[in-house]
């Protein structure tokens, strides 16, 4: 489904990429927001991965592990795999003394590994940031062994269609924009995931949708506030909110009984044949 985003400022511009951006590992906050996204959605991540058939002696690749929650957590399960977790900037990738992981500078838009390397390659909150989603999702299709599994999660701002509060449509929109215009994020691709995961030929295909409840001082409400308030001087320097959006929103967030649904994130999973 194709919706026209409406926001205060929808000007082109050349979207920069990730490392430049205000969700860059550089800005202030930005180690504390990802640990709000790991505690927003690791269980969602983590009942996908629990349900899958993987070797004991499992080698998983963790694509853009961020803070990397993911691969610590897979490093507990399967302590005889081994887990490569990769990022453009590992400064957060830190794990336990012995821990069977492998942590691994690779941009995935460039970048390689050799066909069938793994039992199981993961990607959460990243493809939907890069370009040419669909290349690079055949790409890391074609690194899992036959049998095993490519799971892939991304969040999606269609929820907030349904609001029926204009400040948080009006926020989330211009956040949707934002985030094209200076990142290249599509935050509508997530909903055809799983159809692109049978599309590239993978079997046994599912899909989990987790809703990001805000306003009930929550797990997701904590996501979705720290990256609120973390994009607010970008926004403000584009011209895509102004201060008086700004506030209604706080306002409305204050407001006792209110919890709402901004975004949610799907998580798709399938097979190699
Ligand atoms: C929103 S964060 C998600 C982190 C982690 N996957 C999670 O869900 O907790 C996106 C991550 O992708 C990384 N990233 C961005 N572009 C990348 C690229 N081209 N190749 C590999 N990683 C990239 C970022 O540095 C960041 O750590």
């Amino acid at each position: 489904m194709t919706t026209r985003v409406e926001a205060a400022s929808d000007r082109p511009a050349v979207p920069t990429g990730y490392g430049s951006s205000y969700v860059a590992h550089h800005t202030p906050g930005e180690r504390s927001r990802l640990g709000t996204l790991e505690a927003a959605f690791d269980p969602a991540t983590i009942q996908a991965l629990t349900g899958l058939s993987l070797p004991e002696t499992a080698v998983c690749l963790e694509l853009g592990a961020g803070a990397g929650s993911i691969a610590a957590w897979l490093a507990t399960h399967r302590p005889r795999g081994h887990i490569v977790a990769t990022d453009t900037d590992i400064r957060f990738l830190r794990f336990q003394p012995g821990a069977p992981v492998r942590v691994l500078r690779h941009d995935i838009v460039t970048e390689d590994f050799p066909a069938a390397s793994f039992d199981l390659v993961h990607a959460r909150a990243l493809l939907c940031h890069l370009p040419d989603h669909d290349r690079i999702l055949e790409r890391a299709a074609h690194w899992v062994r036959p049998g095993g599994w490519l799971v892939v999660e991304d969040l999606t701002v269609q929820p907030v269609d349904a609001s029926p509060h204009p400040i948080l449509r009006k926020i989330t929109r211009a956040g949707e924009v934002l985030f094209r215009t200076t990142v290249g994020t599509d935050l509508r691709w997530a909903q055809t995931l799983p159809q692109r995961l049978r599309g590239i030929g993978l079997h046994d295909v599912q899909a989990r949708t987790t809703p990001g409840t805000i306003g009930d001082g929550g797990a997701t409400d904590a996501f979705w506030t720290a990256t609120f308030e973390q994009s607010l001087p970008a926004h403000l320097a584009a011209g895509t909110l102004r201060h008086e959006d700004i506030e209604a929103m706080r306002a409305l967030h204050r407001t006792p009984g209110f919890t709402d649904t901004a975004v949610a994130m799907v998580s798709a999973w399938g097979r190699r044949k």
